[in-house]
């Protein structure tokens, strides 16, 4: 262990082996349990390294012996006692101190503790919002102690790593201006400048830059972030990231960097050296073969075009849809015709769910023929055209979905991950994968186009003409994200650091000299005073962590998480405030607003 136990004790409860035979030790826990056979007693003793067995017998005095049996779960305890060699068939192999117990000599309560609302099981079975509410009893289990060891391993190997690299660690304000990555702030009044507020940081986007401008020229922080923001289930209004910065900087450079960590991590924590480098694929070829932005490339499903095949076959759904100027996609499920009818249908069910009308499909026959509700369309030349084009063999079912642009792919994206699922093809090792080059605009209703990024985000060199020109569709950017197993793990850009090029972009996004002035002067002021090129990158480490971890949750790798309405049933917060601290604020707090809680909790 390589440090003392503390004044307390002597020894771990976890550490006692068969070499600390015949030591007296002085060990403190909580009681894990406790059997009283009259002559006898027993007591599981924990602490964060392990469970000891202690025993009162014959050799212990008698009010020892007494006192054991009646203890509650979890007081908290000091025993004195010798180590002895459990007697042959008494060991316990699945125990890591299984060989060995503690007779006590001397047992003492530290504290007390009241029946536990919630009982420190590895294998705990309690709802979550209570869990949370008793996080302190929570962490004392032992997979969750782990996360949390783990994830002080984690980050240890990110830093070291990255002073290897050369970065500096910058701690950024808390206490800010709004910063841009577009969720809602989370605002503190000011006492001192009343009727003025800060801003808690979204990330640390603005002074990281403001870093490279001051020279620091590698800069990394793991850094608290907070969004007030709808919560699903991989997102908590505070969370971590990796955040790093870096000047002089193509894309190349960013990502061998935070390769480098990412490998640092995998070595740290379960000694494999990962793959470098990461594959790449750009944000338009992963839409063309995946219908995502972020592919799990463990699923070897890919998404055939059947936009020139789909109109001569004489299907309604599919001339309908064509005619309106939407998409016809779909995939082939290699042996799918082997999926029950109740499988296919939970398909279609997911093409539902996922806003779309469904999925037409059928399977392919030894004969080439194409059975199913979609069949009967795939008769003659056009139906082997369309068969062709999907590459379709006997045994193989297809599956194809028409529908406007935007929710035909969020639609494929499901379906082909359902297909996966069902076949049972998500398998094999962990994949990492670059998606470069992000369209500076997303079209988020028909014809309405917004940012995609925070307004640094710099376009590609060739696209600033048409961007200039006022187009959005296709103009593409320097935005990059890094997607393990289908996961979006992070993401960054390499930055604008031409006045012009931002006015041009600051004209695009909608926002005029004076808004953009008003919302980021300081950003803009320094960079009149040679900023480097620079770009950077932010990692979601609590995302990261519960993946890597195999956690059920990213609040099981938080050692204190909200709920999904960003409440801590711990604390009680958010709280009401004291009238007087409000007064001061000059404040007053109006209930109206509230967002009604979703039903299903945490
Ligand atoms: P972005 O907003 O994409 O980029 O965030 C980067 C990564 O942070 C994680 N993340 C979250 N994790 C948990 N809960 C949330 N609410 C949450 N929101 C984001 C995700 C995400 O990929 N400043 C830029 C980075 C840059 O350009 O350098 C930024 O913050 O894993």
């Amino acid at each position: 262990m390589g440090t003392s136990a503390g004044a307390a004790r002597s020894h771990r409860c976890g550490e006692l082996r068969a070499e600390h035979v015949g030591q007296e030790v002085v060990l403190c826990g909580w009681v894990q349990s406790r059997r009283d056979h009259g002559a006898v007693a027993f007591m599981d003793l924990r602490d964060r390294y392990g469970l000891i067995q202690v025993v009162a017998d014959e050799d212990s005095p008698a009010e020892s012996r007494e006192f054991l049996g009646k203890l509650h779960l979890e007081d908290c305890m000091q025993v004195t006692g010798t180590v002895r060699m459990r007697g042959e068939g008494n060991r316990n192999p699945d125990r890591a101190t299984g060989d060995v117990e503690v007779v006590a000599k001397k047992v003492e309560r530290l504290s007390i503790a009241k029946p536990v609302p919630i009982e420190i099981l590895d294998d705990l079975d309690a709802p979550e919002e209570l869990r949370l509410r008793y996080r302190y009893l929570d962490l004392r289990r032992t997979p969750m102690r782990r996360f949390i060891e783990q994830r002080t391993q984690a980050n240890h190997a990110i830093r070291s790593n990255l002073v290897e690299q050369g970065f500096v660690e910058v701690e950024t304000p808390m206490l800010t201006k709004s910063t841009p990555e577009g969720a809602r702030d989370y605002l503190v009044p000011s006492r001192m400048k009343a009727g003025h507020v800060y801003a808690l940081p979204q990330s640390p986007q603005i002074f990281k830059q403001l870093c490279m401008v001051a020279g620091l020229d590698r800069y990394f922080q793991i850094a608290r972030c907070l969004r007030d923001e709808d919560l699903r289930a991989d997102r908590q209004p505070e969370f971590t990231q990796l955040d790093l910065e870096m000047s002089f900087v193509e894309e190349e450079d960013v990502f061998q960097t935070v390769e480098q960590v990412v490998a640092a991590l995998y070595q740290s924590l379960f000694g494999q050296t990962l793959e470098r480098p990461f594959e790449r694929m750009s944000y338009a070829e992963a839409m063309r073969r995946y219908a995502s932005d972020k592919p799990d490339l463990r699923n070897p499903l890919e998404i055939v075009d059947l936009q020139s095949v789909a109109g001569d076959l004489g299907f309604k759904v599919f001339d309908s849809v064509l005619s309106a100027g939407g998409m016809v996609r779909g995939l082939r499920v290699p042996g799918g015709a082997s999926l029950s009818r109740k499988a296919i249908e939970s398909i279609e069910q997911t093409a539902r769910d996922a806003g779309g009308a469904g999925a037409a499909w059928c399977k392919v026959t030894e004969g080439g023929q194409a059975t199913g509700p979609m069949g009967r369309f795939l008769k003659g030349e056009a139906g082997a055209a369309f068969l062709a084009a999907l590459q379709a063999e006997a045994g193989d079912l297809v599956l194809a979905v028409a529908d406007r642009k935007r929710v035909a792919l969020v639609v494929l994206d499901h379906v082909r991950r359902k297909a996966g699922q069902l076949m049972d093809l998500v398998q094999g090792p962990d994949r990492l994968l670059w998606i470069t080059e992000f369209p500076l605009f997303e079209e988020v209703e028909d014809g309405v186009w917004a940012p995609a990024h925070h307004p640094f985000t710099s376009p590609v060199e060739e696209d600033l003409d048409i961007l200039r020109q006022g187009q959005k569709d296709g103009v593409r950017s320097r935005a990059y994200d890094l997607v393990l197993n289908g996961v979006e793990l992070g993401s960054g850009s390499i930055r604008i650091h031409r006045r012009e090029v931002q006015e041009v972009v600051f004209e695009a996004i909608g926002l005029s000299p004076e808004q953009a002035r008003r919302r980021f002067s300081f950003l803009l002021e320094a960079f009149d005073y040679g900023p480097p090129p620079h770009g950077g990158f932010a990692i979601g480490l609590d995302r990261l962590y519960a993946l890597l971890f195999q956690a059920e949750s990213i609040r099981d790798v938080i050692a204190f998480p909200k709920t999904s309405s960003a409440a801590c049933p711990l604390t009680g917060a958010p709280g009401q405030a004291d009238p007087a601290q409000l007064e001061e604020l000059g404040l007053q707090l109006s209930e109206r607003a509230s967002v009604v809680e979703s039903p299903e909790s945490v």
